[in-house]
C-alpha cells in the first residue's frame, strides 16, 4: 500500500511514521508512507499556499493551486484502481473499525491535511473521495486525524501484526469491550491477579472473561450492550 500525506507541516508526520507501527510496516515493505509539503508545489514565488476568504470571514483559506498540481504528482498514470483521496475534518463521516477495514484493501492512499473552513471547496469538490472525522472534538489541523487514521488501517494489512489473532481479537471487531488482561507476577505489592485465572479451569475462565466484557461494556458504552443484547435475542 502506497499512503501520500499532503500537509503544510510535513515535520509533525516523521516521529510517528519513523516509529511504531507504521514503521514495522514500511521495513517489512508492506506499506511506504511519503510526507509531501503542499509549499513545494506552490508556483507562488513566497511559497504561499494560503489566502483571505472570498466574502470575509477570520482565517485563511488553503488555494486551490499547489493542492491541484500535488494530487496530480500523486497520482500514478498506470495504475488501474484509482486511490482513496481522504480529508480529515471534524464535518466528515465518523470514523470507526469498519471504515479502517475499508480503506485497508486499498492500494493507494491519499491524505490531504488541511484546516477546518480552511480548504477551498473546489480542492474537496474535484479531489477529495471521503472526508472523515475521528470524533465529536475539534483539533487543529488534519495532520493528528490523518495519523490516527493510518496507524488504525496498516496494522489491518496482512502480515504486518505477527498475530493476525490479535488484530482480529480487538474490542470493535469484538461485540464488547476487551477483558482485563494479567501476566506474572502473581502478587505485586499485595495486589493479587483474580484467583480464577490461576485456577487452570479453562471454562470458569472463559466464562470469567465474558463476564467482564459484559460488565465493562454495559457501564461504558451503553450503546454498544444494547446492540450486543438484541443480537444476543436473534441468535
Ligand atoms: Cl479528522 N480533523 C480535525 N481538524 N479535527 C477533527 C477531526 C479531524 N476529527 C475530529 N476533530
Amino acid at each position: 500500500m502506497k499512503i501520500d500525506i499532503l500537509t503544510t507541516f510535513p515535520e509533525m508526520l516523521d516521529p510517528v511514521i519513523n516509529s511504531s507501527i507504521a514503521r514495522i510496516a514500511s521495513e517489512k515493505g508492506l506499506v511506504s508512507i511519503h510526507p509531501l509539503d503542499i509549499r513545494t508545489f506552490s508556483e507562488n514565488k513566497h511559497g504561499k499556499t494560503d489566502d483571505y476568504p472570498f466574502g470575509g470571514g477570520d482565517g485563511m483559506v488553503m488555494t486551490p493551486q499547489p493542492v491541484f498540481s500535488a494530487m496530480r504528482h500523486c497520482l500514478n498514470k498506470k495504475a488501474e484502481t484509482k486511490p482513496r483521496i481522504i480529508f480529515p475534518t471534524p464535518d466528515g463521516k465518523l470514523f470507526d473499525q469498519s471504515v479502517a477495514v475499508e480503506f485497508s484493501k486499498e492500494s493507494h492512499l491519499i491524505f490531504l491535511c488541511g484546516h477546518y473552513k480552511g480548504v477551498d471547496q473546489r480542492i474537496r469538490d474535484i479531489w477529495v473521495t471521503d472526508e472523515i472525522s475521528i470524533g465529536d472534538y475539534v483539533l487543529t489541523g488534519g495532520e493528528i486525524a490523518a495519523l490516527v487514521i493510518v496507524d488504525a488501517v496498516i496494522r489491518l494489512i496482512p502480515g504486518v501484526i505477527g498475530t493476525l489473532n490479535s488484530a482480529l481479537s480487538d474490542s470493535f471487531s469484538h461485540p464488547l469491550l476487551d477483558c482485563p488482561w494479567y501476566t506474572r507476577p502473581e502478587i505485586f505489592e499485595d495486589l493479587k491477579v483474580p484467583d480464577v485465572l490461576v485456577s487452570g479451569h479453562h471454562a470458569n475462565i472463559e466464562k470469567w472473561r465474558n463476564d467482564q466484557r459484559v460488565k465493562k461494556t454495559k457501564d461504558r458504552r451503553p450503546d454498544l450492550y444494547k446492540k450486543w443484547l438484541e443480537e444476543q435475542k436473534e441468535d
